[in-house]
């Protein structure tokens, strides 16, 4: 098991996280909860805002909202200077109301809707990346109708193979995801925008998956993407302004994750982009990254209530907590894996190898399958580590149950930044008939 960011044990034995007992957030502010380590948060963001820097090239770092996203977590993602990816008129809404500059919000996509486009052209934000030829008649149109104009990427799929699971892999040659490099389409887009007064090309967009841990990946991106950037100037006369590499850096759930060295890993993508450029005689484009997971998976932790222990006849230990797959849905989704520790219990040997399941009602509501744990009780606090990404922005009210809260940590004090729902909040939109 790794601690990572704030997150110790003290002398008690529980475990803290931002110097605040998770016993006690326990009992303040209720369980299920999300706990979110906010110095790890801004040194995450820090690691890439310095690591994805260099003298001679323009870069930009944009936070992938979808990992985790409220209004507490735009401010920070602002403060830390980074952009923002927004992917539903949700998500934009959040953070136009948290006073994100819109000039730094990227909306992706890949089936937009009218509305969608309309609230981003009318708030002016900084690029719409879009998905098909479909989706760049409709943001014309919307820039018609509304007299506005917009800056364009355009999403492309280089049909890199990363190794991650095939769920989150969005680059081969069959994803729903963008327009391939190898094909016509993107030509004919080309042409299409030629005649366009209110959409400016200013380059494309790739991300190739999540959760990857193989470094070659993001290498072999960067290379392909340069290569189509000459070969399209060759044939089309077309000049790269921008190169938006996407997301996807893995990160440290359970044992046997070995997430890539961002510092190294961030630096060998610019050299590439940088001895390219050159090397193919094109113009060096700005580039850009959009990490989820790695600025927010690690500073996050749920806490559940342990309800009991139950053995079952073949043999299988169970220990039962008061959320699950409604908190956390991707050990159901894609079999991911997590750690987790007895916060009451922190320093205590293991006892027995355990399954912690939900309180759903559907057998696949389990959140870990198999973890040695020391001898959970009725009224313990489990918490599962990691959590922060692709959790709290996945969480449904299944069975009606309510999402929980989140709480942000640091220097000792517990702030909170989104407030548990109640039973009213789950009816609110029902109409009775
Ligand atoms: C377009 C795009 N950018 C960025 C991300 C963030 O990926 P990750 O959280 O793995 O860094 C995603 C996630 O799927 C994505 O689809």
């Amino acid at each position: 098991m790794r601690l990572f960011g704030t997150s110790k044990i003290n002398g008690k034995g529980h475990l803290t996280i931002g110097g605040c007992d998770v016993a006690d957030l326990a009992m303040q502010f209720g369980t299920p909860l999300y706990i979110i380590d906010e110095e790890l948060v801004r040194k995450n963001c820090s690691i890439f805002r310095e690591g994805f820097a260099a003298d001679d090239i323009d870069t930009e770092v944009i936070y992938a909202s979808k990992a985790f996203i409220n209004l507490a977590m735009c401010k920070i993602i602002n403060e830390e200077g980074l952009s923002l990816d927004v992917v539903s008129g949700g998500e934009l809404f959040t953070a136009l109301k948290a006073g994100f500059p819109p000039e730094k919000i990227y909306m992706h996509g890949n089936n937009k809707t009218y509305q969608e486009i309309e609230m981003a052209v009318k708030a002016g934000i900084g690029r719409i990346v879009a998905d098909n030829l479909l989706e760049l008649e409709l943001i014309e149109e919307v820039c018609r109708v509304s007299n506005k104009s917009v800056d364009i990427l355009l999403r492309v799929n280089p049909g890199i193979d990363a190794h991650t699971h095939a769920y989150i892999q969005t680059s081969k040659h069959d994803s729903k995801f963008g327009e391939s490099i190898f094909g016509e389409n993107i030509e004919s887009m080309l042409q299409h925008l030629k005649d366009s007064r209110n959409i400016c090309l200013k380059g494309f967009h790739c991300h190739i998956g999540s959760q990857i841990f193989e470094e070659e990946s993001f290498y072999s991106e960067a290379d392909v993407m340069m290569n189509f950037l000459a070969e399209l100037k060759e044939k089309t006369g077309f000049v790269t302004e921008e190169l938006n590499l996407g997301g996807g850096f893995g990160v440290y759930y359970s044992k046997g994750d070995r997430p890539v060295d961002l510092k190294i890993c961030l630096k060998n993508m610019l050299e590439i982009v940088k001895k390219q450029a050159a090397s193919l005689g094109i113009k060096q484009p700005k580039v850009m990254i959009e990490p989820g997971r790695s600025i927010i998976a690690n500073a996050g932790t749920t806490i559940y209530e342990v309800g009991g222990v139950k053995n079952t006849y073949s043999g299988r230990n169970y220990v039962f907590v008061d959320g699950g797959m409604t908190d956390n849905p991707r050990t159901a989704l894609y079999d991911a894996k997590y750690d987790a520790i007895v916060a009451n219990k922190a320093a205590e040997a293991s006892a027995a190898e355990f399954t912690v399941a939900g309180k759903c009602c559907e057998s696949g509501d389990v959140l870990i399958r198999d973890i040695e744990l020391p001898m959970a009780e009725k009224g313990d606090i489990l918490a599962v580590l990691s959590t922060g990404a692709y959790n709290y922005s996945m969480a449904s009210n299944y069975n009606r149950i309510p999402r929980p809260a989140v709480v942000l940590v640091k220097d000792g004090n517990a702030r909170l930044a989104v407030k548990r729902e109640s039973y009213e909040d789950i009816i609110s939109n029902d109409i009775m008939i």
